[in-house]
């Protein structure tokens, strides 16, 4: 037994954005396990299963020290039952049996494997489980019907699931700068996602851009995207109005120019080449030259790979363009994490009663919308204190 006297406890808030959670995670043996059932629980499409163990992960990852015994976790929020077994699991017998059982069944690494495709979901991976495809050669024999974002994902599979650096991502900056300046001058890109949470790899690479107008930044995705599709930056690309605020924030009507929030998915082709300066010209020529192949170890059966690989990679970014009237919001929702994000609406919805999301914060009780220029404005409407982004790494 612990000496009371000697075990630490922790005082933790019950939501992730009344926290402070940076990168340094004192208990990642723990957080991995919880996170994993997260992931499988998603996977199976047991999204109340999956919050819970996130949650759970999420409080751990706050803790400033590493978890020794089952005792310092008396009084913190969000560990359920299910959580607290794990961990107890972990810090009795090294691992959890429970997680080392899913890491290890057919059907966790089969959709692991299938999801790993861009553009194919928990849905889709496991009705191809279910139709007896569990690597990418079975799905590419067994003849189904795949659509144009799954064909660019399986084609360019090994390069997609290679995490992206931030060096990486500085390059794609500087394109993505280049393009945006070209086509409007005056407009402005910010990187969102991971990397602006300080992350120094990530799974693709987030830009918000807007323009200091209002109005201004209509029409400038499709701009942006012809632009770069003409430099030959472009492997895949798909362009959506954003329909996420309908889907899933009920009641925070979109603003009326809602339907100039675009979103574009796409695959760049980035030059390997990495002579600073010269780069981006270097880039340019280089793509221009060698024209974009379908070639990927694990789809093509071998034989056509160039030695020392090919001279580009594939890289997954993401682009939204924002009115300037909602950067505030939108800077906010793009930056996550996706813990942190989905807690402030909760914080928003059951402590404030307001809905929040990337376009607008609204006011139920007082049926308006509160005006909003920048992220610390909305945290103080929301009576929270500022968090910066390298502290929402929930
Ligand atoms: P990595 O890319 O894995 O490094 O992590 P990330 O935190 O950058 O994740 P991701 O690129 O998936 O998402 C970045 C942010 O965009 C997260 O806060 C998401 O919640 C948010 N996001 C993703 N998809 C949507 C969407 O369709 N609508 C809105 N409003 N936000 C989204
Ligand atoms: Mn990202
Ligand atoms: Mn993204």
């Amino acid at each position: 037994q612990t000496d009371e006297a000697e075990t630490e406890t922790f005082s933790v808030p019950s939501y992730a954005c009344q926290r402070r959670t940076t990168l340094e995670n004192h208990n990642t043996v723990l957080t991995d396990a919880l996170s994993l059932l997260a992931e499988n629980a998603e996977l199976s499409e047991e999204e109340g299963r999956g919050v819970a163990f996130r949650r759970a992960a999420a409080v751990l990852k706050c803790l400033p020290k590493v978890v020794m015994d089952m005792t310092q976790l008396r009084g913190l929020p969000c560990l359920g039952e299910h959580s607290l077994s794990v961990i107890k699991d972990v810090l009795e017998n090294g691992a959890s049996s429970e997680v080392e059982a899913t890491k290890n069944s057919e059907r966790y690494k089969a959709l692991k494997i299938l999801t790993g495709i861009f553009g194919v979901g928990a849905k889709t991976a496991d009705r191809w489980f279910r139709d007896g495809i569990q690597t990418l050669h079975q799905l590419r024999d067994s003849g189904q019907t795949l659509n144009r974002a799954q064909q660019a994902g399986l084609d360019h599979y090994d390069d997609i699931n290679q995490s992206v650096t931030k060096a990486e991502a500085d390059i794609i900056s500087e394109i993505v700068e280049k393009a945006v300046v070209a086509v409007l001058p005056g407009a402005q890109i910010t990187l969102t996602g991971g990397f602006r949470r300080g992350k120094l790899t990530g799974h693709d690479v987030d830009f918000l851009i807007t323009h200091p107008e209002e109005g201004r930044e209509e029409g400038l995705m499709s701009k942006v995207v012809s632009w770069l599709e003409t430099q030959g930056f472009l492997l895949y690309q798909k362009t959506t109005r954003n329909s996420y605020l309908e889907a899933k924030d009920g009641p925070a009507r979109p603003a009326s120019n809602m339907d100039r929030f675009e979103r574009c998915l796409s695959i760049f082709r980035l030059s390997k080449e990495k002579k600073r300066g010269a780069e981006l010209t270097e880039t340019l020529t280089e793509n221009l030259k060698t024209p974009p192949s379908c070639s990927s170890s694990h789809v093509q059966q071998g034989g056509d790979r160039e030695e020392g690989g090919k001279p580009w990679r594939a890289v997954r970014v993401d682009l939204v363009v924002s009115p300037i009237s909602q950067f505030g919001f939108a800077l906010l929702g793009w930056t996550g994490s996706k813990l942190f994000e989905r807690e402030l609406r909760r914080w928003a919805g059951r402590e404030k009663s307001m809905s929040l999301s990337s376009h607008a914060l609204f006011h139920n009780k007082q049926s308006r919308y509160l005006r909003a220029t920048t992220e610390e404005e909305i945290f103080s409407y929301l009576g929270l204190e500022y968090v910066k982004p390298s502290e929402r790494n929930a």
